[in-house]
């Protein structure tokens, strides 16, 4: 009988996430209990993706990846497309340098071109800026759909069969994957949603196949370092299987 990989890929035990990946909900929400405008929440939520990245910096967390806006976000009220716009400018000219001085590495993936021509170059300069750096990766995901992010990949191999540079047959989950957002970085092995629902709202469609999702009813902005450690310790409690038995995977974390 034939199997579909050749290695046992059985992954290194590790109890610290290599790459968590968060959607940070709940900033409405937060503010309306407040009686106060939603921008306020968001405002509010923009401190606790500073006290995230200490978190993950410290912990030795390497790749953290924040869902910041979705492709379907443009159908929220136009001013509070605009406010959220001006706050991710706001942010990049804030938070970039301190990032650096902390040899962390800032990127984005999405549709960045429809924030226009100053944000796009703000981003273009702090990924720049920090492209040497190690200590941990922050992505922001802003305009980024996990459709959106398939449909392209899909596109660029058409370019390429079309092109006569690849056969269709040749095509496989390893090589679409090249194409993909993300695809020089390990999988999610965290993900994270706070304001209590149980969904994905169309983040990391593809990558987030074998991620260990952690739910939690705390709003955004109260998700601080007691929410951070209770999600790490959520995931270290769990057998990750990847298709395996779990007598499989007990036998090779014995050797
Ligand atoms: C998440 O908080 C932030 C963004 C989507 C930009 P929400 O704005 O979705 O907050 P709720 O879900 O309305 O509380
Ligand atoms: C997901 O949150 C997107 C971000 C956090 C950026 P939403 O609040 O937009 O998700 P839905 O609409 O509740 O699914
Ligand atoms: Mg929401």
């Amino acid at each position: 009988m034939t199997t579909t990989d050749s290695a046992p890929k059985i992954p290194a035990d590790r109890s610290i996430p290599e790459h968590i990946a968060v959607i940070m909900d709940g900033n409405g929400r937060w503010a309306k209990a407040r009686g106060l405008p939603r921008i306020a929440g968001h405002r509010k939520g923009l401190e606790m993706v500073r006290e995230m990245v200490k978190a993950c910096a410290e912990t030795g967390v390497r790749h953290l990846t924040l869902f910041a806006f979705s492709s379907e976000n443009w159908r929220r009220p136009e001013r509070e497309v605009q406010l959220l716009m001006d706050l991710f400018g706001f942010a990049l000219d804030n938070e970039v340098a301190k990032l650096h001085t902390n040899n962390i590495r800032f990127r984005t993936i999405g549709d960045i071109a429809r924030f226009g021509n100053t944000v796009a170059r703000k981003v273009r300069e702090a990924e720049l800026l920090t492209a040497n750096n190690t200590r941990l990766q922050v992505t922001i995901a802003v305009n980024y759909g996990g459709r959106w992010d398939i449909a392209r990949a899909c596109i660029e191999l058409a370019r390429r069969a079309v092109a006569g540079e690849i056969r269709p047959e040749d095509i496989s989950p390893e090589v679409l994957q090249q194409f993909l957002s993300l695809s020089d970085l390990p999988e999610p092995d965290l993900f994270i949603r706070t304001g209590g629902e149980q969904r994905i709202s169309n983040f990391l469609l593809w990558q987030l196949a074998y991620t260990e999702l952690y739910f939690t009813t705390a709003l955004w902005p109260d998700f601080g370092r007691t929410e951070f450690d209770a999600a790490l310790k959520s995931y270290v409690g769990r057998q990750r299987r990847f298709g395996h038995t779990g007598e499989q995977i007990e036998a090779a974390r014995r050797v």
